[in-house]
């Protein structure tokens, strides 16, 4: 294949989104995206993306996604013919085959698109358009063939005759054709229809007139082809696309407890035998490894989830949560987590660079950020990993088997050595040597009698004089006792 053209200058207008229609994300790539993976595999010398509407953030877009394939600005939007004309125009010497794409098919598949140029090169045709039978051809271009079942036109529904929109059999907008030919056809292009534009749906019929071999090659699967034109359309084709993702994951052995809230990228991958649990989301190069268990609720971005680790009701980016490790539930790890084998993050804990050592635990409403911790150390409830003096970050390290008592403030830069303690309720700002207990709180004072003295009258000061006259008695009691034993 010589070259791959996508058209993508449209303006999508069904969409009602200032967000240009191909950049629409659905199952982890835009559309746009979804198309130029499809067409990957052809190995193309060139990559031409026909941009127009929207076309500074397409072209921003295909610099991060598809950085050698190259946009072509089509300065007016005068139909789908008059962008593969301007695409063929910056590749002047093209010759060969060359594949065209619309930018709004993002359920076509390699497969597909590999069959239509094997059907191309078998047929030895001018132009070969992919079809497919759909149970409502509704506002796409009818494929019309003759008596002998050759392909003569393709109609756009608004320039159709009645006969012709009876036709099922539709363009999916996705053709081969060769680069000579199609330079010759598409400067011919008239714009006689309805919409008074350029189609490339046109070229078809020039070339049938010219006496050139056309073909029509049906689609495998018929949805592949489905376009997407409004927000409907793009919420069904994710659901499509997910369900696919979801089949081949349960077809590979992983056990996916309800399909329907659970949504997987294409980008992400899961090993047979995990599990996932309802209401998750696994996005953009999320991995889960074998006998994980993801879910109920929970949202992993760019997370590697190890053998045997359990992530329950949780928000995960950019984390690694290690082999047997927990996570939740009600917990954030932010980018630059690591936990090691084993480890533990409880239920209300935030984390953010940082490396938790094997068996260590940080079980209950925390910020773990910027820190090292060692292995089997032990973070008490409420401890707070003070990283931020309000202009930098700092970093905090713990030792192996640290017993960080509730509620410490550990104020970075600041190291706890290997074996010590800090007392619950500490503020932390000097390093604590290994083995030490650091106590940094002040003594406790008792002012006795307070509440009856200040507070007389009050519910308070009545259960304090009760318990005190409780307290009295149990005492005279006792010392009663003790008279009797003493004799
Ligand atoms: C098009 C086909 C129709 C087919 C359907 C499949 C034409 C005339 N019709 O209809 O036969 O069944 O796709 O989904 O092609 N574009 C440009 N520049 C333009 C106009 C369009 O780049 O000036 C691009 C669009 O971004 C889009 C593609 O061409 O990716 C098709 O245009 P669109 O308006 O979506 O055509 P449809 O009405 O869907
Ligand atoms: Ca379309």
């Amino acid at each position: 294949m010589t070259a791959v053209v996508v058209l993508a200058a449209g303006q999508g207008t069904r969409m009602r989104s200032s967000t240009p229609k191909v950049l629409h994300p659905l199952g982890g790539r835009s559309m746009l995206g979804h198309v130029l993976a499809a067409s990957e595999p052809l190995g193309a010398e060139h990559t031409v993306v026909v941009v127009g509407a929207g076309r500074e953030a397409v072209e921003a877009h295909l610099a991060q996604v598809a950085p050698k394939a190259r946009a072509v600005v089509q300065e007016e939007q005068l139909g789908s013919g008059h962008a593969a004309a301007v695409a063929l125009a910056a590749v002047p010497d093209l010759e060969g085959a060359v594949l065209i794409v619309n930018g709004d098919a993002p359920l076509l598949r390699a497969e597909t698109v590999t069959s239509l140029v094997d059907a191309h090169r078998a047929a030895g045709d001018v132009l070969t358009v992919l079809t497919a039978e759909v149970p409502d051809p509704t506002g796409l271009g009818r494929i019309i063939r003759d008596d002998a079942g050759r392909v003569r036109a393709i109609v756009e529904e608004r320039d159709a005759t009645p006969e012709q929109r009876a036709v099922r059999e539709i363009n999916a907008g996705v053709y081969v054709g060769d680069a000579v030919s199609l330079r010759d056809a598409l400067a011919r292009l008239g714009q006689d229809n309805d919409q008074g534009e350029q189609y490339l749906t046109d070229v078809l019929a020039l070339l049938v007139a010219d006496g050139r071999p056309v073909g029509g090659s049906p689609a495998a699967d018929a949805q592949d082809v489905l376009g997407c034109n409004d927000q409907r359309e793009l919420a069904a084709r994710r659901r499509t696309l997910n369900d696919r993702v979801l089949d081949r994951l349960m077809l590979s052995g992983v056990t996916v407890v309800d399909p329907a809230t659970t949504w997987v990228d294409v980008t992400a991958s899961v090993a047979p035998d995990a599990v996932l649990r309802p209401g998750i989301q696994l996005l953009g190069e999320t991995t889960v490894a074998t006998g994980a268990v993801v879910g109920p609720d929970s949202t992993l971005t760019d997370t590697e989830v190890a053998e045997g680790a359990s992530v329950v009701r949780s928000h995960c980016q950019g984390a690694v949560v290690g082999p047997e490790a927990s996570v939740g539930p009600f917990s954030f790890l932010r980018p630059g987590t690591r936990l090691a084998r084993g480890a533990k993050v409880g239920a209300y804990v935030e984390t953010k660079n940082a490396e938790v050592g094997e068996g260590s635990k940080v079980p209950h409403l925390s910020y773990v950020g910027d820190a090292t911790i060692g292995r089997d150390a032990n973070i008490g409830a409420a401890t707070v990993f003070v990283n931020y003096d309000g202009v930098a970050k700092h970093r905090t390290t713990v030792g192996d088997h640290v017993r960080i008592g509730s509620d410490t403030m550990l104020v970075a830069p600041v190291t706890v050595g290997d074996g010590a303690y800090t007392a619950a309720g500490s503020v932390i700002t000097e390093d604590v040597p290994p083995g030490a207990m650091a106590v940094a709180r002040s003594h406790q004072r008792n002012v006795g009698g307070w509440v009856g003295r200040r507070r007389a009258g009050t519910p308070a000061a009545e259960a304090a004089a009760a318990a005190e006259t409780r307290t009295v008695a149990s005492d005279e009691g006792r010392a009663a006792g003790s008279t009797t034993d003493d004799q």
